[in-house]
């Protein structure tokens, strides 16, 4: 056991929405930055800044929002990626820039078109003009895992040179095995001369579902910090996710030399939190965070459990913010309960009237639904959330006609800018007929992505909580909605994703922008 610290570098906000499909608008953004805080996070990569005018905006949110962690923006090594981020990142109390440039064979040839020494140039130019921003400057060798040792070590030391504090070792194809990216890790170490002037770091993919394992070797060779992100977000098949990372450093003190400072019992609620705002599920046997991770189903586990706990389970639930008592809130439940029990759950308003809002949600559901899960009420915090006050439409009411051998119909009333206006259609089923109805009136031109319902807790009184993702333009948008009727839920996500593009808050997904 040692007191060195494992820094967590938390990358959900941009190679997690790298993920496609998993575009997040500002506002979200900011929300879920603000759990990563409160989680303790280190380090909170916002963005992408020259992405986009809204990745921008996103990054420069995040950095005025957040207090206690270091707000990161990615840039090539471009002067103009790094003066873009260097301008996002001006209100961050603690802000770090992270460069990087392609230094495998095959990504300098076809990708770059630049020969090695040019490569080490550009590098070394790029992390001194990030230093004139900040004194906080990560450099990445893009592809790293499959780079030449002999390279790499010209490169990194070359960049510590020029002031990169951080040097983050990416396996960015995810085709390292954990025995070779430690090996490499610890090469690394022992042979650049200046190697103990910047903390190493690690970013590993999931193509191979190493990402994890290939993290934790690297750590167990010398690296201090690891980039990660909830739930295994990512570009692809993803990231290392955050969780498994944090709770196998914890739960195996007993071989890890360093320890995370993470509050881990934010673990769940952030988990939860990014899996409602991408419409991201979490699979049930998802290690840490998925509803299984601590269920056991076989009588002799059950029975070994009661007896004594550490027969089959290896962390407490309770220790990543799995609710160890689940207080049930009803409609007789006044505002204090209410209060008490957001708080418990970490969630905070910004003011009184937002408290006032998820108040009379509260109430409006618990008339619906006897018992109020915690589920329940961060789902309806979500919601409450999701209505910044200056929406363009509203779903007033809706109607739906659903009958065995007929055609479903419904009838939908919206407020529309102002105005209150009623449509109908028919579709093949009632929820497919609320989306027509609703598109009689604003015409979108919308291509619908994606729909997905989840339940919120069992029981066939649950809220069903609906994802609907929609594209436009290139532009992809998220929405959401939970109600006890899966028809409302549905047609509120409909809304809720047309808010937010047509509203034009949408964002070009990074893949898609002109980078
Ligand atoms: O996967 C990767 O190589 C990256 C870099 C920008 C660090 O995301
Ligand atoms: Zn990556």
């Amino acid at each position: 056991m040692s007191d060195d610290k494992l820094i967590i570098f938390d990358t959900t906000l941009r190679d997690g929405e790298q993920s496609p499909g998993a575009s997040m608008t500002r506002d979200e953004k900011v929300r879920i930055a603000k759990a990563l805080e409160r989680m303790r996070v280190d380090v909170i990569e916002a963005g992408f800044p020259i992405a986009s005018p809204g990745d921008f905006e996103a990054v420069q949110a995040v950095a005025g929002a957040i207090k206690e962690s270091t707000v990161c923006g990615l840039a090539r090594a471009l002067d103009k990626d790094i003066d873009r981020a260097g301008e996002a990142l001006k209100p961050a109390a603690s802000s770090r820039i992270h460069t990087f440039i392609a230094t495998s064979p095959i990504h300098m040839k076809m990708k770059l078109r630049m020969e090695p020494d040019q490569v080490i140039e550009q590098a070394v130019h790029a992390v001194k003009r990030a230093r004139g921003y900040t004194d906080n400057v990560e450099f990445s060798p893009e592809d790293a895992g499959r780079s030449e040792i002999d390279f790499l070590c010209r490169v990194i030391e070359a960049v510590i040179d020029a002031g990169a504090t951080t040097v983050n070792i990416p396996d960015t194809v995810g085709y390292n095995l954990p025995h070779q990216f430690g090996e490499l890790v610890r090469t690394l170490i022992e042979r650049v001369p200046n190697s103990d002037k910047a903390v190493f770091s690690v970013h590993c993919h999931n193509d191979l579902g190493l990402a994890v394992g290939n993290s934790l070797s690297a750590v167990l060779n010398g690296a201090r910090q690891v980039e990660c992100t909830i739930n295994g977000l990512g570009e692809r098949a993803g990231n290392a996710a955050l969780e498994e990372v944090v709770m196998t450093v914890q739960t195996r003190q007993d071989v890890f030399p360093c320890r995370t400072g993470l509050d881990t019992t934010q673990i769940v609620p952030c988990s939860r939190l990014v899996s409602g705002i991408t419409g991201f599920a979490v699979q049930p046997n998802k290690a840490i965070v998925g509803v299984n991770a601590f269920a056991h189903e076989s009588g002799i586990h059950q029975d070994g459990v009661l007896k004594s706990r550490e027969t089959y389970e290896i962390m407490r639930a309770q220790d990543v913010g799995w609710s160890a008592n689940r207080i049930v809130l009803g409609k007789h439940s006044g505002r204090n309960a209410f209060r008490t029990r957001l708080k418990d759950l970490s969630i905070e308003f910004e003011s009184e009237e937002d408290l006032n809002k998820a108040f009379a949600r509260f109430k409006d559901l618990a008339d619906k639904k006897h018992e109020i899960f915690d589920e329940d009420l961060q789902a309806l915090v979500t919601e409450s959330g999701l209505e910044a006050g200056n929406e363009w439409l509203k779903l007033v009411a809706l109607r739906v006609c659903s009958e065995t051998g007929e055609v479903p119909e419904a009838t939908v009333t919206l407020w529309i800018d102002g105005e209150e206006q009623q449509s109908s259609a028919a579709g093949s089923g009632p929820v497919d007929a609320s989306f027509k109805a609703i598109e009689v009136q604003v015409n979108s031109l919308t291509e619908l992505q994606l729909y997905s319902v989840n339940n919120i807790t069992s029981g066939t009184d649950s809220q069903g909580e609906v994802t609907v993702r929609l594209q436009r333009d290139g532009h992809i948008v998220n929405g959401q909605g939970a109600d006890t009727d899966i028809v409302i839920a549905s047609a509120k996500a409909y809304v809720n994703a047309l808010n937010k593009i047509i509203q034009r808050e949408e964002r070009a997904h990074p893949q898609l922008g002109d980078v």
